[in-house]
């Protein structure tokens, strides 16, 4: 048996106010889910989700676990990105309600703990917004350094090779003043230039806007891409091309440039003075490049998510295994993300076809009981699956338009909450902007909360011991029985008492050990808290036979 300890890491964020008794701000115990308002709830029946329905479900995520809602962006934009293209930052669009509504939200929500995280889409805004109007308009309008334009390097040459992650050049000719623009998504997303101090207080000044509003902070969209080389230095091309059968690049001069880094600080100040948490959509390949995301002193992103595990292939009890212990070794507070409306549901991507459901508890089991604050993706707690376009004409999401039937577009993840097994899934009664799969007959919320084995029954009963259990929230981690290849065993300790986890992350029944002296615990007594098998448990063990893709949680205490 080896072990390894890592301790709860001391952390400047408590030093700030709002902090409980253990000294944690309040967002390192929350539970944060993530809403696509298209998708939650539609409470005027036109097919596509709102603020009202989102409020008509506050009772519903309360009783889950839920402390915070981070809502995808709900601002008045023409939708070619579905939100994240935001023409005008200080309003609600239409679609989705009032500025009433949103008030109302969020004051529902404070009536049951329920916090609003906005996402704010900080890189780039729609080519529909005033400022981009104007900047458009001519070479000495009043916005026009707002934007990034540069004159081509010969006619019909973009100025340098960087490429759009939607499409080819990154650059678009705009006739009118004959010179380029730069974005990195779609052109209908222009990147504005964060080297203009006016483009960054106007920012500044939008944050502050939501906060006065009761906002409880942001998720910040495609940090990564804020800035770029001044000298539009060429990116270097790699070997190979992408299945796109673009060349394959390195992003130098163009992600994760250093002054990204002045902007998260300049934004963490500003959340400060309203005690509010920025989380961070950031995308990085290993755990030196997330850490640089707190800031060196702690003075950036309070939760940059991890969104690592995410790209693991397969399930790998020593891939979590060595990530987790990376993380730890980090020292920071983790945000480990197994899901988001960018990627294929987890349910779907670790799902076997035989032990699906079981897999999900298994996942949920996870990122639920490791250290760190938790974000949840809608219709997870239910099992949700991606249901994909089947044809090109279904698709919606451009991503998938551009490059079907290589790429199908994000439509699949974004589908309506299952809320029942009635038309449309309980979603709406008119036909909903993306139809839902066929499995919402099993899955969905009516159904699960009747049945104890269901995968809701299973993410309630987890949450709460979540909420409770004063190990899974502040306890250290130790992992152990590490030469297990199948299972990923660890406690978390607090105070002379522990919480076990186990998981059984194979198809396999595995014998695993119960030898818990390593971390602290000779002759314990153990309370079962938790466990998803299918068969009881009777009699006594020196080894637990874990069930294929098990979960298996108990109380330790000496
Ligand atoms: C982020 C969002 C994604 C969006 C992109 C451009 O990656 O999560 O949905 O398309 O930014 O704003």
């Amino acid at each position: 048996m080896t072990l390894a300890v890592l301790r709860a890491a001391p952390r400047a964020e408590s030093q700030q106010k709002g902090v409980d008794a253990q000294g944690h701000a309040w967002w390192q115990h929350a539970v944060f889910y993530e809403i696509y308002p298209r998708s939650f709830a539609d409470s005027n029946n036109d097919g596509v989700g709102d603020l009202k329905g989102i409020t008509s479900k506050l009772d519903y995520l309360k009783e889950l676990g839920v402390n915070a809602i981070w809502i995808t962006p709900c601002f008045p934009s023409p939708q070619v990105d579905f939100g994240y293209d935001v023409s005008d930052y200080e309003a609600i669009d239409p679609m989705y309600g009032t500025m009433e509504d949103f008030d109302k939200l969020v004051a529902e929500g404070k009536q049951r703990d329920i916090r609003v995280i906005l996402d704010f889409v900080v890189n780039h805004t729609s080519d529909q917004h005033k400022w981009f109007i104007d900047s458009k308009s001519s070479k000495t309008a009043e916005h026009r350094d707002w934007y990034i334009w540069r004159d081509g390097k010969g006619p019909g040459q973009p100025p340098n090779n960087w490429l759009s992650t939607f499409g080819l050049s990154a650059w678009k000719l705009d006739p009118k003043t004959g010179q380029y623009y730069y974005h990195y998504f779609y052109p209908e997303q222009p990147d504005l230039n964060w080297r203009n101090p006016a483009v960054e207080k106007a920012m500044l000044d939008v944050t502050r806007f939501w906060y006065k509003r009761g906002v409880a902070g942001f998720r910040l969209d495609a940090v990564d891409t804020l800035y770029e080389d001044p000298n539009l230095t060429d990116n270097p091309v790699l070997p190979g091309k992408d299945k796109f059968g673009r060349p394959n690049m390195n992003e130098k001069y163009n992600k994760k440039l250093p002054e990204v880094h002045d902007a998260m600080r300049k934004l963490r100040t500003t959340a400060d003075e309203y005690g509010s948490v920025l989380i961070g959509e950031t995308w990085t390949s290993n755990v030196e490049q997330l850490k640089d995301y707190y800031g060196t002193k702690n003075d950036e992103l309070q939760m940059p998510m991890d969104l690592m595990m995410t790209g693991f292939k397969g399930l790998s009890a020593d891939e979590y295994r060595k990530h987790i212990a990376a993380v730890n070794a980090a020292g920071h507070w983790p945000v480990y993300v197994i899901t988001n409306h960018d990627i294929v549901r987890s349910y779907t991507r670790y799902a076997d076809g035989a032990h699906n459901d079981d897999i999900a508890k298994m996942m949920a089991a996870l990122y639920l009981t490791l250290r760190g604050s938790a974000i949840m993706y809608y219709g997870e707690e239910i099992g949700m699956e991606n249901n994909d376009p089947k044809s090109k004409d279904d698709v919606q999401d451009p991503i998938g338009k551009l490059g079907w039937p290589l790429e199908k577009g994000r439509d699949g993840e974004r589908t309506p909450m299952q809320w029942n097994h009635t038309a449309n899934a309980g979603f709406s009664v008119a036909k909903p902007w993306l139809p839902v799969p066929t499995s919402a007959s099993t899955h969905n919320v009516a159904d699960e909360m009747k049945d104890p084995d269901s995968v809701l029954s299973f993410y309630r009963k987890l949450l709460a011991l979540r909420h409770t259990e004063a190990a899974l929230l502040d306890g250290d981690y130790v992992s152990l029985n590490e030469e297990n290849p199948n299972v990923l065993t660890y406690v978390r300790r607090y105070k002379g008492e522990a919480i076990l986890v186990i998981l059984n992350m194979s198809a396999a029944v595995q014998k695993v050990r119960f030898d818990l002296s390593p971390a602290g615990f000779v002759e314990p007594k153990m309370e079962v808290l938790l466990t998803s098998f299918h068969k009881q448990l009777k009699g006594m063990f020196m080894e637990l036979p874990m069930e294929p893709y098990s979960v298996f949680i108990a109380k330790i205490t000496k």
